[in-house]
């Protein structure tokens, strides 16, 4: 049996439903895996080749998941590759995409410690009714739909801006419409997508079965990930329409993604495959 290390966090704030099924799936194809807290496995000298899955407590201590990922990555392969989860930690990613010409949400960043109040941050976009999340983020972390002109917004902006980088963004009202639909990659190829039901601060991801997503969907998700599709192990690709209709990009999540295996079994059988072919060239190696 080949050995592979997955990478979680403990407690887990919500349960996976990856977890169980890739577990299997692994066995399945002569690995075995072994799931292990990220923080536990800090000062580890184990050259376990390691996937990142569940690690979802990293926003809270990023540097140092930073730090483990690369001590990790030095030790034994890492999938996705150090540089990757690098450059996706912080979300300001979204506005160099946008640079190279990808739609994105439309996207303000404020750094922490501005002391600019939410109204005049916006006042030239003419945005009325926004969502401000922390820049490094997930599982809708304090993320906030607010009215602009409502009195509390502004508290609730400056102090989330006293303590982290934050994206201020225009409420896109086609969540609750349409969707915000997760594009999911696995080993360089497109597999399948769910709706995501809106989420914010303190409540619960709720999503659907695997349903068919338009071209323009889907080549928005090939956009994002031109250049590196082929270098990934899995991708998820979150996309809903804009304020004109046309798909933006939401997030590219390229860390800690939930990959929705339960709604596609063939990706399943994808990534268990693309783990048990790169953990075989490692041991040739
Ligand atoms: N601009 C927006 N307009 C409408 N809804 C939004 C917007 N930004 C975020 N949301 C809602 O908040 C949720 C969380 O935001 P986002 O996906 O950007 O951050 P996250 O916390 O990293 O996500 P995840 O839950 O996927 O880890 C989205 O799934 C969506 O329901
Ligand atoms: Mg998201």
């Amino acid at each position: 049996m080949m050995s592979l290390k997955i990478a979680t966090c403990r407690p887990l704030p919500e349960p996976d439903v990856d977890e169980l099924l890739l577990l299997d799936a692994l066995r399945e194809v002569g690995v075995d895996a072994r799931m292990t807290p990220w923080r536990e496995d800090i000062d580890s000298a184990d050259a376990t080749p390691t996937i990142i899955r569940s690690t979802w407590d990293y926003i809270h201590h990023v540097e140092e998941f930073l730090r483990w990922a690369e001590a990790a990555s030095a030790r034994a392969p890492l999938w996705n590759p150090i540089d990757v989860i690098r450059r996706n930690v912080h979300k300001s990613y979204l506005l160099d995409l946008q640079l190279r010409g990808i739609p994105v949400t439309p996207t303000i960043l404020a750094r922490r410690g501005d002391l600019q109040e939410l109204a005049e941050i916006v006042a030239a976009s003419a945005w009325t009714d926004v969502v401000i999340k922390p820049a490094v983020g997930a599982g809708s972390f304090e993320t906030h739909r607010l009215r602009v002109d409502e009195p509390r917004s502004s508290a609730v902006f400056s102090k989330l801006c006293k303590e982290r980088d934050v994206l201020i963004q225009p409420y896109l009202p086609s969540v609750e419409g349409h969707g915000e639909r997760a594009l999911v990659w696995i080993d360089g190829e497109f597999t399948h997508a769910v709706r995501k039901s809106p989420r914010f601060a303190d409540g619960a991801e709720s999503v659907s079965e695997a349903l068919p997503i338009s071209s323009t969907e889907l080549a928005l998700g090939h956009a994002a990930l031109r250049d590196i599709a082929d270098r990934l192990l899995y991708a998820r690709v979150d996309v809903a329409p804009g304020l004109d209709g046309m798909p933006v990009l939401m997030e590219l999540e390229l860390i800690e993604p939930s990959l929705f295996l339960l709604q596609n079994p063939r990706a399943l059988q994808r990534l268990a495959e693309g783990i048990r072919r790169r953990l075989h060239s490692t041991v040739q190696r």
